[in-house]
Formats: C-alpha cells, structure tokens, sequence
C-alpha cells in the first residue's frame, strides 16, 4: 500500500487513488475518513439509477436554472434565491472571487478549503482558533470580538464544524447574523445540517434570504451519500443568489446530479430515516469508542466524531496500521490547522464496521505494548511516508 499518498495534499487521497493499489483487499475498505450517509441512497434507488445510466450517460443535463428550481421546490425555497453548483466546494471559489475582497475570519479547525481558497487569492485569513480545554466549542461572543479587533470584512461559521462536529443552537447563529449586518459577507456553512438531532429546524437558510448581507452553504454529497456527483447549492437574497447563478459556468451540473435531485421528492420518508440511522449510529459508535482507554471522544452533532488518542500515539501510525492491517481508512488530522497528529476524524458507521476498527484498535494496542515491552520498534506502528 502506498502511504506517501497521505503526504502529497492538504485533503486525503480519494477513495480511487487509495482502493487503486490496494488490489482485493480495496474492496474490504471500511471508509472511516469520508463523511458520506451510509443508508441514503437504499438499494432501491441504486438500481433505480443504474437501470437509467445509459441515458444518464449519453445526454446533456438540462441547465442549472432547472435543476436548481426543482430543488427550491422540494426544499420550498423561492428558486430565486438558490444557487446550484458542482459540489459545495465550486460555490467557495466562486465566493472568494466574488464577494471576499480583503480578509476573511474563520474559526480553525476547520475544512481546509475555508482557509487555503483566500490564502491562494492572497486575502487574510483571520484564524480564531477553538481550544481544546473547551472541547473546541465556539463562543459568538469571543468570535464577534475576534471579528472586531482583527477588523475582518468577511466572518464564515460553519455549524456543525468539521472536524468536531460542534453545534450551536440557530438562535446564536440569527445572533451572529444580526450583530454582523455591517459586513461584506457572513457565510453559514450548513454542509452537514441535516445530521444535527438536538434541534428540529437547524437551518437559518431562510433567515439568509430575508438578511443583505448572508449566505448559507449546503453540500449534498454528505447527507445525500453522493460524493462523486458533485452537488451543493446556497441560499441567499435574490440579488446575491442571482449573481453566484449567473457567475457559475453554464451546464455545470452533470446529469447524475439532475437525475438524483429529480428523484429526491419521492424518496423523502428513505431520505428521513436514513438520517434517524445516523443519529442512533452515532450514539451507539461514541459510547463504543468511549470505552477504549487510550481514546477521548467529543460530542458531535454531524456524520463523524473528532476523538483524542492517548498520550504518545501517533494518528498517522494508528491510519496506516489500520489500513494495512484491517483495511480501516480513518482521517488523521495532523495536516489540519489547529489540529495535530494525536486527533483522528472517524466517521459514523454502521455496527458491524465499528466492529472492524475497534477490533483495528485494539490491535495497534496490543502491539503497541508488545514494542514498548520488548524494547524494539517493530516496522507496523511507525509511520513511513514510502
Ligand atoms: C464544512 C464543509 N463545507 C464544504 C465542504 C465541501 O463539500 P463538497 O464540495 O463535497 O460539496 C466540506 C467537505 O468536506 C466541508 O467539510
């Protein structure tokens, strides 16, 4: 197996890249590392797709206007106010471009896009760093403050944050909104929203389009299962939706993702309790990893949960052990800004596969111990970058 792949980008190496040289044993991957709904779509829908593939496949999509208004529809949003784009990440570049014109805040950790997109474009980033010894919470106050002091034109929030997977309630966020109406932007990142269960509307999406200055992001791959479509949209003011709509390509949807959205009303209830099999997955996967000794677990209200390894583990060992030996691919957040080596990202997953990485860590403890008492280092739990 080839872990420089872990060395060459910010982000982890694709599903295609890693499964590529792993021969037989790709096809036992257990993806810990991509936050995707394993229940959505069923297998139903899969066959359902499948059977129309040809079709999908030889023919143009309709534009985006269309694919887009059908989602407003199921989302009972006025489509004016909704952006369609090929995977949530366009929409950032295309923000950035448009909208970021000097500096931008952004609480870390957090996803790398949020950081590195300005950076490359040579805005400020405004780092507000979340602090382990408050379990990575975000306080508005302090973060409006932080706003403030750095004098930053733009704020983003992303609720729930990844890689923690924290949550604040949609009364601070509307808050957060108002106190910052004087902004270029404030951005409320909501890819992961519809896994969030101590709260029944989560989403300030329609506050967005009442505000001047607001604009909420969704991505679809996540909650819909769908990484390899590409699909994400915002919801803003008229003037600002219809300004990302007319900036994005022309025929940047493909027809998978116009397929998929058109089929979504009908599979609502699967949608539902796809994401009630999350919710009691995720419960069940934190209350399994909290028994492990050498393993914190912090709450989380998204698809993955952000776990502390006891003193003196490496993460990046842990990964490859567990990718060599049990084929169990987890995202290790060395390479993350305010992160280190010593937090893992795992995402929720079914019984039997947690089955699979907690019999994986305890492995790599039992040979942990096995070196630490034999006094050698065997080659299996040192990190190699060849
Ligand atoms: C908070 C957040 N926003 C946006 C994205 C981008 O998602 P995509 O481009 O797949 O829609 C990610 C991906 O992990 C994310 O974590």
């Amino acid at each position: 197996m080839d872990t420089s792949l872990f060395s060459k980008a910010a982000h982890s190496p694709s599903y295609f890249e890693l499964t590529r040289g792993m021969g037989e044993h790709g096809r036992q991957l257990a993806d810990f590392c991509i936050p995707c709904n394993p229940y959505f779509p069923t297998p139903e829908m899969f066959g359902e797709l499948a059977k129309n593939l040809e079709s999908v496949l030889k023919y143009y999509p309709s534009d985006s206007g269309t694919i887009a208004n059908r989602l407003a529809r199921i989302l009972k949003l006025n489509p004016a106010t909704v952006a369609m784009s090929n995977g949530s990440t366009e929409l950032i570049t295309w923000m950035d471009h448009l909208w970021f014109s000097e500096s931008v805040a952004i609480p870390i950790p957090t996803f790398g896009r949020w950081t590195d997109q300005p950076m490359e474009t040579g805005k400020r980033v405004d780092m507000y760093p979340l602090q382990e010894n408050s379990e990575f919470n975000l306080s508005i106050d302090d973060y409006i403050k932080f706003i403030r002091a750095r004098k930053s034109r733009v704020a983003v929030l992303c609720n729930p944050n990844n890689p923690d997977g924290g949550y604040l309630p949609r009364r601070e966020i509307l808050r957060f909104m108002d106190e910052l109406s004087d902004l270029d932007l404030v951005v409320i990142d909501e890819s992961f929203i519809d896994f969030v269960e101590v709260e029944r509307n989560p989403s300030v999406a329609a506050d967005a389009t009442i505000r001047p200055n607001v604009v909420v992001l969704k991505s679809l791959g996540k909650n819909f299962g769908l990484h390899g479509i590409r699909f994400g949209y915002l919801v803003a003011n008229p003037a600002l939706a219809g300004k990302m709509a007319k900036t994005l390509p022309k025929w940047n949807l493909n027809s998978l993702a116009e397929t998929v959205v058109f089929m979504l009303e009908e599979h609502a209830d699967e949608y539902g309790e796809s994401l009630r099999l999350l919710a009691r997955d995720r419960y069940q996967m934190g209350m399994e990893l909290a028994r492990h000794p050498d393993l914190t677990v912090y709450s989380s209200q998204a698809n993955f949960l952000l776990v502390k390894l006891g003193a003196g583990i490496d993460g990046m060992a842990l990964r490859d052990y567990l990718l060599q030996h049990h084929q169990v691919f987890i995202r290790e957040c060395g390479n993350k800004l305010g992160m280190s080596s010593q937090f893992v990202r795992l995402v929720v997953r079914p019984e039997q596969d947690v089955a699979r990485l907690v019999e994986g860590l305890h492995g790599f403890s039992q040979a942990r111990w096995g070196q630490e008492h034999s006094g050698h280092s065997g080659p299996a739990l040192v990190h190699s970058v060849s």
